[in-house]
């Protein structure tokens, strides 16, 4: 069986609810065809979730992803969003430690383990992202430093739990710079996640893991990316902001 092959939007912290429901609408214009394997996921604000999940209703293969959940059930947590809210509104993934998420809100390995537990014990998938720095890639130390992410946040799963998950590889410097990695450093990288899994959990649970690229993936690079044998898709934050664009990466998925 074929892991799964992912187009992944990332939207941040951008649009009104009516840019959102003009950028969905356009996307869903444009012809993109879903294989049985394949899949397109929207990680959208927390606001317009609901709007858009309704727009995907009988979509095939198309799912909404918040952007972050809290790592506390429930509580006296001002501001936060948990991951029942999400799972109320029929939420279908988390992305789970962008690196802006880890730099700005200070979001630790240990945080992450929390929130990733949380997912699954309400039944939402996370996409857990990791990467390196500029400096780490510099002193090419990348391969510990990303050994590390995972190894923290993942390794106190089962295999089951990770049996058709979903990592993002996304280093820092390609992160919204127009410099993505070359498609060699991509699959190098890759391949090296998945050599850490497999080491933990076996080869099985090791194919089965559907690891994403993102980093300044654009229509014009998304195809030669994505054939490299161990990249499984992308996360995509300013290319899924343009309906034709985010098409065309959807398009370019193997
Ligand atoms: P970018 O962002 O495509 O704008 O580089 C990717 C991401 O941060 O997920």
């Amino acid at each position: 069986m074929m892991r799964k092959q992912i187009a992944a939007a990332n939207w941040k912290m951008n649009l009104t609810l009516q840019q959102a429901d003009q950028l969905i609408d356009e996307l869903l214009d444009i012809p993109h065809d879903l294989k049985d394997y394949q899949e397109a996921v929207f990680g959208v604000p927390f606001p317009f979730l609901f709007n858009i999940k309704n727009k995907l209703a009988g979509k095939k293969n198309s799912f909404v992803a918040a952007q972050n959940c809290s790592d506390k059930n429930a509580g006296a947590y001002t501001g936060e969003v948990s991951a029942a809210m999400l799972k109320s509104i029929a939420v279908d993934y988390v992305i789970i430690g962008h690196s802006e998420r880890r730099e700005y809100f200070n979001e630790s390995h240990a945080t992450l383990a929390d929130k990733i537990n949380i997912c699954f014990e309400t039944g939402l998938k996370p996409i857990f992202c990791c990467g390196e720095p500029l400096a780490i890639r510099e002193a090419e130390t990348q391969n510990s430093f990303v050994e590390t992410q995972l190894t923290e946040s993942l390794f106190h799963l089962n295999a089951q739990q990770l049996t058709g998950f979903v990592i993002a590889y996304e280093p820092i410097w390609a992160i919204g710079t127009g410099k993505t990695a070359s498609n060699e450093q991509a699959q190098e990288m890759h391949a090296h996640i998945r050599s850490i899994m497999a080491g933990q959990y076996g080869a099985v649970v090791a194919d089965s893991i559907s690891i994403l690229y993102g980093g300044s993936v654009k229509a014009n690079n998304a195809k030669a990316i994505f054939c490299q044998p161990d990249v499984d898709g992308g996360l995509i934050g300013g290319a899924s902001l343009v309906a034709t664009e985010f098409a065309a990466i959807i398009n370019s998925l193997k």
